[in-house]
């Protein structure tokens, strides 16, 4: 059998501050009648202006490795998924890297914005699966408040600040061992298989308005919400059917779906295209709103530390995002 990862720990982190949507309807024009009926998000995490993303990530890493029992002197690779990084270089993930007290191998940012922390996940898992790391940290970690316009009522109430990670190790051959019933190559502890998808012609639908190389500026998130609605639904359910594919699986073996968290009525409907009950669709969206490459790890850790998510399960990751980037991740627990 091919090397395989598995998730070996997770950990996450949000400021302390929360902002309701009662407080943001005092900023501009809107209602939490609105935004929950059009969203199901009631409130989000907003980090203070000293606590950067670097602050957010290293806590969530840090918790993770402390799940994982794995001192941070044993990762290989350190991959930071974030659209919001402290400056435009060096990588925020060098910064994680010393603090954590991360003295071997190599950290890097990726940029797949709300898809990111999947992509961080695929690339971790490669690594490993080409024996260039035994150990990886994955992050995804976001002060996205930063790059919101708080005059567009149209996105400023749709996101949130938040971070979450996972460590990866090499599966050891009892991690592979199969469970009673378990047949074919999907057999095991781990990784199944991860699957990425961009589309650039789609840039205009979802992008900041700056960036180093156009404007010098840093920019503010521009968003046609209805048409990115629109792909998100059809993007999401063929990314799941894909994945389901692959693995030779039906939405009957999926114990969990962990989506990404963007809006209550894009989940409820890829939950409803899977022929999902609501209760297997783990949802923080209401509490965290969307905190783009955060939102799997921290609703993924909430899951595992309430024991939802147990030894074994099988559950199914999924996200869109800006470029248009989209992905998914099948790990059996
Ligand atoms: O992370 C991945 C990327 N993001 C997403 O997946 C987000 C995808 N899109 C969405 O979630 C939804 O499109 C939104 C929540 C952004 C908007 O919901 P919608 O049902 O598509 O509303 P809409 O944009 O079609 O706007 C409907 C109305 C408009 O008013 P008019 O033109 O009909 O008079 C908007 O101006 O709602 C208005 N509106 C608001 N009203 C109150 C837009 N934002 C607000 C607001 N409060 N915050």
């Amino acid at each position: 059998m091919n090397r395989r990862s598995i998730i070996l720990g997770c950990g996450s982190y949000l400021p302390d501050q929360i902002v309701t949507n009662d407080e943001l309807s005092k900023r501009v024009d809107t209602t939490d009648e609105w935004i929950v009926a059009r969203t199901g998000i009631r409130q989000r995490h907003i980090a203070p202006p000293e606590q950067m993303t670097s602050d957010l990530a290293l806590k969530a890493a840090e918790r993770a490795l402390e799940h994982a029992g794995v001192a941070a002197s044993e990762v290989d690779i350190l991959i930071l998924a974030t659209t919001t990084p402290d400056q435009t270089f060096p990588a925020t993930a060098t910064k994680v890297q010393s603090r954590l007290g991360m003295t071997n191998g190599a950290a890097f940012d990726l940029q797949a914005v709300c898809s990111g922390f999947i992509y961080a996940l695929s690339v971790g898992d490669n690594f490993i699966k080409a024996r260039q790391a035994k150990t990886v940290v994955v992050i995804g970690a976001e002060t996205f408040s930063r790059i919101l316009d708080w005059e567009d009522r149209g996105t400023c109430v749709l996101f949130g600040d938040g971070a979450g990670a996972v460590v990866l190790r090499s599966a050891s051959a009892d991690d592979l061992e199969a469970e009673p019933g378990e047949t074919g190559h999907n057999r095991g502890r781990g990784i199944l298989s991860t699957h990425l998808h961009s589309d650039g012609a789609t840039n205009d639908l979802l992008y900041v308005d700056g960036g180093p190389s156009s404007t010098g500026t840093v920019g503010h998130v521009r968003m046609n919400g209805r048409e990115v609605f629109r792909h998100a639904v059809t993007n999401l359910a063929g990314i799941v059917g894909e994945t389901l594919e692959a693995n030779g699986l039906t939405s009957d073996d999926i114990d969990w779906l962990v989506p990404h968290q963007a809006n209550k009525r894009i989940l409820d409907s890829t939950a409803k295209k899977l022929g999902m009950p609501s209760d297997r669709v783990v949802v923080t969206v209401d509490r965290h709103a969307n905190t783009s490459a955060a939102s799997i790890p921290l609703a993924l850790d909430e899951a595992v530390k309430d024991g939802r998510i147990k030894r074994g399960d099988l559950v199914l990751m999924e996200a869109m995002g800006g470029g248009l980037t989209w992905g998914a991740g099948l790990v059996r627990w």
